[in-house]
């Protein structure tokens, strides 16, 4: 499954999803939002999918942004629904009800950065570089970057990066917060898919619960934080993986998870 703006493959329960305009460092236009759209409802459905990893086609972008040669002619109207339209997209990414993982292979900026943040995890290449550099343009993040950057790695670092517009390299993403692990370039293919090999077998209602909590409860005041944890943690209790899950430490060997 596949159309031209993304390279769709599944292996294994792992959904890879590569955006696919490498000529012009794969730059979110409104035709790429709309499929990556479709491809994040598809997956969600999709009990095939355990674990998505997104990405991007070529050697030197993950993604560069928002598409600037579209936005050139924009009305203010259709500016803010262009905006809206990222929005939207990217928010269906980070409720997504499985991991997803943005392997992150070059450079990440604007609308690319942004994409990545609503990532539940992100594995940059040591070569990649991130930043949020729509200042230069006139203009400001659109996608969500001034909030998700924030809540990420605060205020000093949102402020150097969204008033400089400077792009930042990965190890340095990795000292503020923003990225979670750095591996050579060369490894980055081999590192993510076992990263995400990984969260393919541990149990989708406790990877689920978990992505709730932070989603969901960490947006909550603690007590209601609290209590929303403590109800998932309840609800653990009527799935098969979890008696699946403690009954395999007690008899010392592994689980296998089947998703019920
Ligand atoms: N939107 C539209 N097209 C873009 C783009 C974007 N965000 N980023 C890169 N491209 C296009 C370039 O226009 C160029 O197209 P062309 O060959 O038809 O002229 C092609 O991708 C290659 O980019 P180029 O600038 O030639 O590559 P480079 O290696 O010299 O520079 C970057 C790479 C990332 C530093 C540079 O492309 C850049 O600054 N891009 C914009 C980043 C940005 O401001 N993003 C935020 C947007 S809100």
């Amino acid at each position: 499954m596949s159309d031209h703006l993304l390279l769709i493959d599944t292996t294994d329960g792992v959904r890879t999803l590569r955006i696919n305009r490498p000529d012009k460092l794969n730059a979110l236009n409104a035709a790429t939002i709309d499929a990556l759209d479709a491809a994040f409802a598809d997956a969600a459905t999709d009990d095939a999918v355990r674990v998505v990893v997104l990405t991007g086609a070529g050697p030197k972008a993950f993604v560069a942004g928002a598409d600037i040669a579209e936005m050139n002619a924009l009305s203010p109207v259709q500016g803010r629904d262009f905006s809206l339209r990222g929005t939207r997209m990217m928010r269906r990414v980070e409720k997504l009800n499985k991991p997803v993982i943005a392997m992150i292979n070059g450079f990440a900026l604007g609308g690319g950065l942004e994409l990545a943040m609503c990532c539940h995890l992100r594995v940059a290449a040591d070569t990649a570089k991130v930043g949020q550099p729509e200042i230069n343009l006139g203009l400001i993040p659109g996608f969500g970057g001034s909030q998700r950057l924030l809540r990420l790695c605060g205020r000093a670092a949102t402020l150097e990066l969204c008033l400089t517009g400077a792009p930042v390299t990965a190890e340095r993403a990795l000292q503020l917060g923003i990225v979670n692990r750095v591996v050579a370039a060369a490894e980055l293919e081999a590192e993510t898919m076992k990263l995400a090999a990984q969260l393919a077998n541990a149990a989708p209602l406790a990877l689920r619960g978990m992505l709730d909590c932070v989603n969901i409860g960490g947006e909550c005041g603690i007590e209601e934080g609290l209590e929303y944890e403590s109800a998932q943690f309840g609800l653990m209790f009527a799935t098969e993986d979890m008696r699946e899950g403690t009954s395999a430490f007690l008899e010392k060997r592994k689980p296998a998870f089947t998703g019920k």
